[in-house]
């Protein structure tokens, strides 16, 4: 059992950032990881349609004889984990902003928090948030057209860049030290981030997080792979193959599936 792959899903390539996380901590881990860009961006759809995509990704997954499912997205996560928890009988690990550690640490007491619109209408974000973030402004901030310039492969366009001013820009003026990445496709506008943000805002993301969550369920559940091996590492997209392959941006295995 222990040598079989951890499942990964996300709406798009984002959830790559958590695979990269995981085969890091983790590297005799067999991996699958789907990519379903043809239905990204999730943010904007219902709870409903989320649940049915996350269903029909956890059970291709299943299927495919995974022995964990990493719902690498937090859209997903927040609208459908607890469904899926109810439904299968193979441990689901999940994302969600960061809110607790950036609330414990701002000097400031403001927060931004940049994610999709699902995943601030959810009911498990307001619960999370109501816990930690008492007597700290939080400004949340949803990141319209992210998502579909990431799976366009524009990250350094001009596009992106205005967009990221229009977002962060308020968030400066209210003064936030931290800033909450509460999407998994965003780790991969660090850079630009960094370039737009001045010294003493700090971004956090929870993807060590999910890593280190991701090797105490396999243990707690006697599944680590603890055999040395070069691992087989699968990634499925059922939209543009090239995107995947250059935000992975390693030797491996990228093949397009219709799913
Ligand atoms: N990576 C997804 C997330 O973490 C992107 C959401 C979307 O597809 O809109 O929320």
């Amino acid at each position: 059992m222990s040598n079989k792959p951890i499942g990964i899903f996300d709406s798009g390539v984002g959830g790559t950032s958590i695979f990269k996380e995981v085969h890091t901590l983790l590297p005799n881990e067999n991996c699958i990881y789907l990519a379903d860009s043809k239905n990204a961006p999730y943010g904007n759809k219902s709870e409903a349609e989320i649940l049915d995509l996350s269903v029909k990704n956890t059970e291709l997954l299943i299927n495919n004889a995974c022995k964990l499912v990493i719902v690498a997205c937090n859209t997903a996560t927040t609208n459908a984990i607890a469904f899926l928890r109810s439904q299968y009988n193979i441990p689901f690990i999940g994302i969600e902003p960061a809110i607790k550690p950036a609330a414990l640490s701002t000097k400031t007491k403001a927060i931004g928090i940049l994610a999709t619109k699902g995943t601030f209408s959810s009911h498990l974000f307001h619960k999370t948030s109501d816990i930690y973030a008492t007597g700290i402004k939080v400004i949340e901030q949803v990141g319209d057209g992210i998502v579909p310039l990431i799976e366009a492969g524009k990250l350094e366009s001009n596009e992106m860049i205005n967009l990221l001013h229009k977002y962060l820009d308020p968030m400066l003026q209210e003064n936030i030290d931290y800033l909450v990445l509460g999407c998994t496709h965003y780790p991969y506008l660090i850079p630009q981030l960094k370039n737009l943000l001045p010294d003493n805002v700090k971004i956090i993301d929870s993807g060590s997080a999910v890593a280190k969550q991701t090797q105490s369920i396999l243990s707690k559940n006697n599944l680590l792979n603890n055999v040395e091996q070069k691992p087989v590492l699968k990634f499925y997209s059922n939209g543009d193959i090239s995107v995947l392959k250059s935000i992975l941006n390693f030797e491996c295995s990228v093949q397009y599936l219709d799913f």
